[in-house]
């Protein structure tokens, strides 16, 4: 056949391939979520097998065997004991509570692993939503963020270098931003979740950490699944208040969100490949169906491809440990 256009010659060899690949990943792309609780135990979770809520030294141990490999920055999610959950979430913000401990261990040990801290309140909220409820079960907005600048602040002091509001109330950037400022924690970043959809892909993280709402759902703070314009509204929102880094989660059924998001911003674009995400690779592969790390690989590329910068995934040591590409 007479065919000058044949794109199968980028693809005729190793060395080729390599030569035209559009999309890298490293250890460096990567952020690796960690669960805490109280206590000396190194505790397997069942809802999400591989995964494990740590001491603060279990996990200042496997942070820094993560960072040895190229990570460079965890997220700490905590486990708190009931007793201490309230209706006001004030537990949030205790300068000895486990998430600035944990920060302040794992600051010690490794310098250069940037530490990301979740501010929400769903772990302390006896409510378990991640804002604050008033007695006929409205999620309160501005009251939350008052409460938010405070966590973030408990946060800063102890050393974290990002914080991530994963709470979706509005205003909450432009509010931790003025409160980190005028403490003099110019340095702090912001990664916001701008672009948290309500998602059943939640499902496993809450079991890990318990953190599921007593009562009804978080459809009034997080986005519908259906939307795309309305993240695209979030981001320009987020831009405006000081966000240094835009989020997208869940990452693998929002791609779509990623490249909308990764078109309309200069920021850099994160991405959660939540734990749902997670799971059904761990399910598919322990039933033998599916080959895990190559499922790893191509899912974690194809959140590069659609424009993630960094990736938030329960994979990231053990990707960076055995399966780079
Ligand atoms: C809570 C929070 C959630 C996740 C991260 N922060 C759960 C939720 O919003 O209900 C989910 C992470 C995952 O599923 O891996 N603020």
């Amino acid at each position: 056949m007479h065919l000058p256009i044949r794109p199968r010659r980028n693809r005729q060899s190793p060395a080729i391939r390599d030569l035209v690949r559009e999309t890298e990943l490293t250890p460096g792309h990567l952020i690796y979520p960690l669960f805490i609780q109280e206590g000396g135990e190194n505790t397997p979770i069942s809802s999400m097998p591989g995964c494990t809520r740590w001491s603060v030294e279990g996990l200042v141990q496997e942070a820094g065997e993560a960072h040895a490999l190229g990570v460079p920055a965890v997220v700490l999610f905590p486990r708190i004991p009931d007793q201490l959950k309230t209706r006001d979430a004030a537990a949030c913000h205790a300068d000895d509570g486990l998430v600035p401990r944990a920060i302040r261990a794992l600051k010690a040990a490794h310098p250069t692993l940037a530490v990301i801290t979740d501010v929400a309140l769903d772990p302390y909220n006896s409510d378990g939503h991640d804002g604050l409820v008033s007695d006929d079960g409205r999620i309160l907005n501005d009251e939350t963020v008052a409460v938010l600048q405070q966590q973030a602040l408990c946060h800063a002091r102890a050393g974290a270098d990002i914080v991530a509001p994963s709470d979706m109330m509005d205003g909450r950037v432009a509010a931790i931003r003025a409160a980190l400022d005028e403490a003099g924690f110019q340095g702090v970043s912001i990664m916001s979740y701008t672009a948290k959809y309500a998602s059943a892909y939640y499902g496993p993280f809450r079991g890990a950490l318990d953190s599921a709402p007593k009562a009804g759902d978080k459809k009034t703070y997080q986005m519908d699944p259906a939307n795309s314009r309305e993240a695209q509204r979030e981001a320009a929102i987020d831009e405006a208040e000081g966000a240094d880094i835009l989020m997208v989660k869940p990452a693998g059924p929002y791609l779509d969100i990623i490249a909308k998001l990764r078109a309309a911003t200069m920021l850099p674009i994160a991405a959660y490949q939540v734990s749902g995400e997670y799971l059904m690779i761990k399910a598919g592969a322990a039933g033998g169906w599916i080959d895990e790390a190559k499922i790893v690989n191509e899912s974690l590329t194809g959140i590069r491809r659609a424009g993630a910068d960094m990736i938030l995934t329960y994979f990231a040591k053990q990707w960076a440990k055995g399966w780079l590409s």
